[in-house]
């Protein structure tokens, strides 16, 4: 497994991609709502990213997807099409997973919002993936292994009772959308890949309530947890410096 070093001049230009696709989470939050669809949040992010970015989405019409984000409600771990017809409740948990490509560069990350009242069950798993994104996070730096990662993922999961998707994971990133190295989200320390200065990629855990199986829907992208329960995910993509690492998708709702 090998993974690009990026340049100087390179980590510029991811910077601004990466902020865009942050700024999108950003600006959907105040419409994610009981009554909206999410198509209508897909074409509030849409337009964001073309008419006041100057940016397309990379998930638009990649490998024949038709939406410009993936919307993820609920027992849906990934991937969810935008439609009108989906109607969100006060009580769901939804993941919104942006792309941005803007001068040739991809900044990808994704976040969970909580739709009107949420049961608490349902608010731990969401919470307890967000912790798995950032302990992973606060190990990133020259030196640590990729296996580090996936197995503090993996425990702080586990510990919990929820399981980690395995069929999906984490990705190199840059001028290719999804590049070697696999960022897997389980695993064991010290091994894997050894981190060096200017490597990028995403980390993008998904935590079951249930089961850690998944099916894929007849659409050919919706993924659903096989036994219905809840998932929950979280994404960044990721700078490693010399000293640790930079967040380059951070949102101004976080302290990273
Ligand atoms: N953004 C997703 C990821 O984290 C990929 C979405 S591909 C799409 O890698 F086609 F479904 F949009
Ligand atoms: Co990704
Ligand atoms: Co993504």
């Amino acid at each position: 497994m090998t993974a690009t070093i990026k340049s100087e001049d390179d980590v510029k230009k991811m910077r601004i991609a990466c902020r865009h696709a942050a700024e999108v989470l950003e600006i959907v939050e105040k419409y994610v709502l009981p009554g909206t669809s999410t198509d209508t949040l897909n074409q509030i992010c849409h337009e964001h990213i073309v008419y006041n970015q100057n940016a397309t989405s990379a998930c638009l019409g990649y490998r024949g997807f038709p939406k410009s984000i993936c919307t993820s409600v609920n027992q849906v771990v990934c991937h969810g099409i935008p439609s009108e017809k989906k109607i969100l409740r006060s009580g769901d948990i939804i993941n919104i997973d942006v792309t941005v490509l803007k001068d040739g560069w991809h900044g990808d990350t994704s976040r969970m919002f909580l739709v009107g009242e949420v049961a608490s069950f349902a608010k731990r798993l969401v919470q307890v993936s967000q912790e798995c994104l950032y302990k992973a996070i606060d190990l990133v730096a020259p030196g640590t292994r990729l296996g580090d990662l996936g197995h503090v993922i993996q425990t702080h999961a586990e510990n919990n009772h929820y399981s980690i998707v395995r069929e999906y994971c984490g990705h190199g990133i840059g001028k290719v959308f999804h590049e070697e190295p696999q960022v897997l989200h389980y695993g064991s320390p010290n091994t894997g890949l050894i981190l060096e200065e200017g490597m990028m990629f995403t980390i993008e855990p998904m935590l079951n309530a249930g089961r850690h199986t998944t099916k894929l829907k007849r659409d050919g992208w919706t993924v659903e947890t096989s036994d219905g329960r809840l998932s929950s995910q979280w994404e960044h993509t990721i700078l490693v410096t010399s000293s640790g690492c930079e967040v380059l998708t951070a949102r101004n709702d976080e302290s990273l």
